[in-house]
This record gives C-alpha cells, sequence and structure tokens, in this order.
C-alpha cells in the first residue's frame, strides 16, 4: 500500500497510465464500460485467465503487467462471484481489494465501477469508494527507514470511474465522514502510551470542536468532587492525571433526549498491583479502543451533520503499580454511591465505566446508552476476534445492534445477562467485588456494569477480541481495527435520525 491516498471519481474513460482495476463476474463476463476500456487487449486476458484458471470467483484476481494495446502499466481484474448475490457490505469489500492489488509503487490508479448486468447504484458504487478509503490506511508514522527493495509512492491518487459521478459524490459524502471516523479511532488506538497520555487524547478529542462538537473535560478535581472514586482509584498509581472527556453533538431537535455512548480508555493496562506478564504486555496500549470508537464516532456523526443529539463519554486513565497505586481489597465508593471491593486490579476497565456510565445516565437521561471497552480476555476466549460480545438489558436495542453488524460486517454476538451471574459478584465487604472468579469473566464483568445503569435501555459490547490485533481483512490491515465506527453509525443512521 502506498502513503496518502487522493480519491477522485470520474466518467469511464480510458486511462493512459497508472493501474487499471477492473471487476468481472464469474465466467470472466464483464460489464459493458469495463469491457470497452480493456477491449484492445481482449484476446490476452482470454488467454492470462485459462493460463491462471481464473473464474472470476469472489476474492480472485488476475494481474496482467503491461497489457498490450493497453497505455496502463498494469491491469488487474478482480473478481466478484454471482452479481446477483452481492450484498451493500461485499462492494465495500471489493472496493479494499481492489485497493489491495494496487502496488506500493503506483502513484495512480483508476478503478472502473462496472458489473455486467446494468449500471450499478451510486450508493454501491460509494461503497466501493469507502473499501478503497479503509483499505489504504496504514499507520506509519513511526517508520522513519524504508527498506532498499520498498519503492513507495508518496501518495497514490484512485479515481473511480463510473457513469453519474455527480450523484456518487453525493452518496460517498455520508461514507467519506465514516471512513474519517474510523481513522479517527485507528489512529488512537495505533499510538504508543508514550504519546498518547490524558492531555494528548483531550486534546485530539477537543479536534472534534471543528466539526460542532462541543468538549468538556472533567479533570481529577471536579471528579472527586462528583465522587468518581471507582475511576479515581485505578488512575491513582500514573504520573499522569485522569480525565473525562465529554463531547456532545446537538444535529436533533432542541432539548430532544440525546443517545450516549461511554469509552473505556484505560491509555495503558499493567494490571496495577496484580501486574499482567510481560508478554504481550504492549498490547496493553490499545486497552483504550472503546474511547478511540466513541471518539471516531462523533468525528462521523458530527462530520456527516446527523439529525441526532449525542452525548460521547470516555474515562481516561491508566493502570499503574505504585507506591500510591490501589490494593487488592481496596473497597471504594462509587459516584452512584455503591462501594466495590477491589479482588483484582487488573479488573480495572469495569470500575472506570461504572462512574462513567452512572455519570452520563445522571446528568443527560440518555434514550439509551451503549459502551464499548476492551473489558475482558474471556470474550476472546468465547468469541475469538470475529465478533464483539454484546450483553443488553433491552431486547429492541440488542436487535437493532446485531442487524447492524451484520449489515457492515462488524459483528456482535449477544451474551447472557441474569441474577445468577448477578449474584458471583456480591462481597463480602462491600456492595459488590470487581471479579466474578474464572467462571463466565465476560458476564460477571458485564453484571458490574448493569448494577450502573438503572432502568436505562443500555448494551454493552466487549470489543477486546476485535478491536485490536484483529485478524486483517479486505478492508483492514491496520492493528488498532476501529472496530465499532461503523456498527453505530448505522444503527443511528437506521433507528435514531428523523
Ligand atoms: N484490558 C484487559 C482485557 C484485555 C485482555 C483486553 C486481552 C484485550 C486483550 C482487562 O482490563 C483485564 O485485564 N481483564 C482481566 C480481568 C480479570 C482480572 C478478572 C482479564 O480479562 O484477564
Ligand atoms: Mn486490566
Ligand atoms: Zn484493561
Amino acid at each position: 500500500m502506498s502513503g496518502a491516498l487522493k480519491l477522485e471519481f470520474a466518467s469511464f474513460a480510458a486511462p493512459s497510465k497508472g493501474v487499471l482495476v477492473v471487476f468481472c463476474e464469474e465466467g470472466v463476463k464483464f460489464g459493458q464500460a469495463a469491457r470497452k476500456a480493456i477491449e484492445p487487449t481482449s484476446d490476452l486476458v482470454a488467454r492470462a485467465a485459462a493460463a491462471d484458471r481464473f473464474k472470476g470467483k469472489s476474492g480472485s484476481a488476475l494481474d496482467i503487467i503491461a497489457p498490450p494495446g493497453l497505455d496502463v502499466a498494469r491491469l488487474v481484474i478482480v473478481g466478484v462471484g454471482k452479481v446477483r448475490d452481492l450484498k451493500a457490505q461485499d462492494f465495500v469489500k471489493l472496493g479494499g481489494v481492489a485497493m489491495g492489488k494496487i502496488p506500493s509503487a503506483a502513484s495512480e490508479a483508476t478503478i472502473i465501477a462496472d458489473l455486467p448486468g446494468g449500471g450499478l447504484k451510486p450508493e454501491r458504487i460509494a461503497d466501493i469508494a469507502l473499501g478503497v478509503e479503509l483499505r489504504a490506511y496504514a499507520f506509519e508514522r513511526y517508520k522513519t527507514k524504508r527498506k532498499d527493495a520498498e519503492e513507495k509512492a508518496d501518495t497514490v491518487k484512485v479515481t473511480i470511474a463510473a457513469a453519474g459521478a455527480a450523484a456518487v459524490e453525493k452518496a460517498f459524502a455520508p461514507r467519506r465522514a465514516v471512513a474519517a471516523g474510523v481513522i479517527v479511532a485507528r489512529d488512537l488506538v495505533n499510538e504508543p502510551a508514550n504519546v498518547l497520555y490524558p492531555e494528548e487524547f483531550a486534546r485530539r478529542a477537543g479536534n472534534l470542536k471543528k466539526l460542532g462538537v462541543v468538549v468538556d473535560v472533567l479533570d481529577v478535581k471536579e471528579m472527586k468532587k462528583l465522587g468518581m472514586n471507582a475511576l479515581l482509584g485505578v488512575g491513582q498509581g500514573s504520573e499522569r492525571e485522569s480525565r473525562t472527556v465529554i463531547m456532545r453533538w446537538n444535529g436533533g431537535k432542541r432539548g430532544a433526549e440525546p443517545i450516549a455512548f461511554i469509552g473505556k480508555g484505560v491509555w495503558f493496562d499493567t494490571g496495577g498491583i496484580s501486574i499482567k506478564p510481560a508478554a504481550g504486555m504492549e498490547d496493553m496500549k490499545g486497552d483504550m479502543a472503546g474511547a478511540a470508537c466513541v471518539v471516531g464516532l462523533m468525528h462521523a456523526l458530527a462530520a456527516r451533520k446527523a439529525k441526532v443529539n449525542v452525548v460521547g463519554a470516555i474515562g481516561i486513565v491508566e493502570n499503574m503499580p505504585d507506591g500510591r497505586a490501589q490494593r487488592p481489597g481496596d473497597i471504594v465508593t462509587t459516584m452512584s454511591g455503591q462501594t466495590i471491593e477491589i479482588i483484582n486490579t487488573d479488573a480495572e476497565g469495569r470500575l472506570v465505566l461504572s462512574d462513567v456510565l452512572h455519570y452520563v445516565n445522571k446528568n443527560y437521561k440518555p434514550r439509551f446508552m451503549i459502551d464499548l471497552a476492551t473489558l475482558t480476555g474471556a470474550i476472546i476466549v468465547a468469541l475469538g476476534q470475529e465478533y464483539a460480545g454484546l450483553f443488553a438489558n433491552d431486547d429492541k436495542l440488542a436487535d437493532r445492534l446485531v442487524k447492524a453488524g451484520n449489515e457492515t460486517g462488524e459483528r456482535v454476538w449477544r451474551m447472557p445477562l441474569g441474577p445468577e451471574y448477578d449474584k458471583m459478584i456480591d462481597s463480602k465487604f462491600a456492595d459488590m467485588k470487581n471479579t466474578g472468579g474464572r467462571h463466565g469473566g465476560a458476564i460477571t464483568a458485564a453484571q458490574l456494569l448493569a448494577r450502573f445503569v438503572d432502568k436505562t435501555p443500555w448494551a454493552h459490547l466487549d470489543i477486546a477480541g476485535t478491536a485490536m490485533g484483529s485478524p486483517q481483512s479486505e478492508i483492514n490491515r491496520s492493528w488498532g481495527s476501529g472496530f465499532g465506527v461503523r456498527l453505530l453509525e448505522r444503527l443511528v443512521a437506521d433507528h435514531y435520525e428523523k
């Protein structure tokens, strides 16, 4: 992949240089515009396809260098399988596959958005463009050297050729906002903890002001006054002071109840006194992926001027072992008044969220609250890295999330909650304890959160498996995936904007 991407739309025309990408259906069938563009070299395409046993199956590609009869340096044919089976999400993936086939040395490429069976809808072409944007992302801020063999273009100009470029531009506008939001989230997750500490996190969230988002920061003094002692207890071993950042986008009716998103922002999780083993601990720079998603989502919604009132709240703390750090056995009084006995200082995310959830519920009385957190290793044991864990006290909200997940490919799997699990976190000394033992670890973590949401419709997404170090896909090559931004943007667009 190349450096910066410059994405443009244009009408069909045979490109004279760079890389040409066309799509074909199973059976190596082309749409009219694609066929016309490769016509001068169609004999070679037929021979190359036969030689490579290329059939145009979904995900397959045929790469032809210096195709005779064409002016371009390279022709790539991407198979799509059966056109009638393609869903919106598949077009996003196709854009990603196409972008992935453009070599990093190329500075120019044209993707012909055309398939057999007549013109593609502007929305589907815009989906292809979204896939191109997402696939083009790479976090290379700290790579100062290039390997000798690496010939990389500084920028790559990708032109998507389609009929009705103006309509496509229009359909792409909201997707451009979403792509930007995903990239904001990925950058935050990838950034190391020596760079991304609370002040810097708050500064980056402050960039949302340019889009019209109101950003407020609670410092330690204010949080002490509010009684957010569970959150503060986690951060008390850190050299840097904790923060809670509140972001508000008011795109809906004046005074209409907002919807709310809450993110775990543990900017580094050593485990604290219950310290983690050394192997793999570097990944805990990503323990703020929930918060990163909330910032990215606010960016996406504000950038496309979503017609809804939204509150985003993130608790930014570091979990460190230190002379002042919290101990196992300590008991903290949360802002809600409920007390928590600390059994394991590494179960810190739920402590942070307990206070932020209560704060948001009390101050904004939202229509619903959804929190995102890299909360437990147990959810990775249960679901691997393909689905995020979904916990909810509201079936309608849960169903909508499952549907939005299937539509965007950011899938969620509903997990159980119930009184039998709830009693596993009863404590000998306090109202509850912060761990429930080995069994059902992701569930008992969610049960603790449930004690801080009252009757408000609420869902919790455990994104420990999906937000970082997640499997590479057609539309993501980055360690931080930005998981949740597309999912929640879809939820909002489908159900909460009038
Ligand atoms: N941040 C971790 C969870 C995590 C683990 C995220 C692996 C991503 C990858 C969380 O704070 C944690 O340490 N959870 C403990 C809880 C346990 C002590 C009850 C866990 O999952 O082991
Ligand atoms: Mn932890
Ligand atoms: Zn953690």
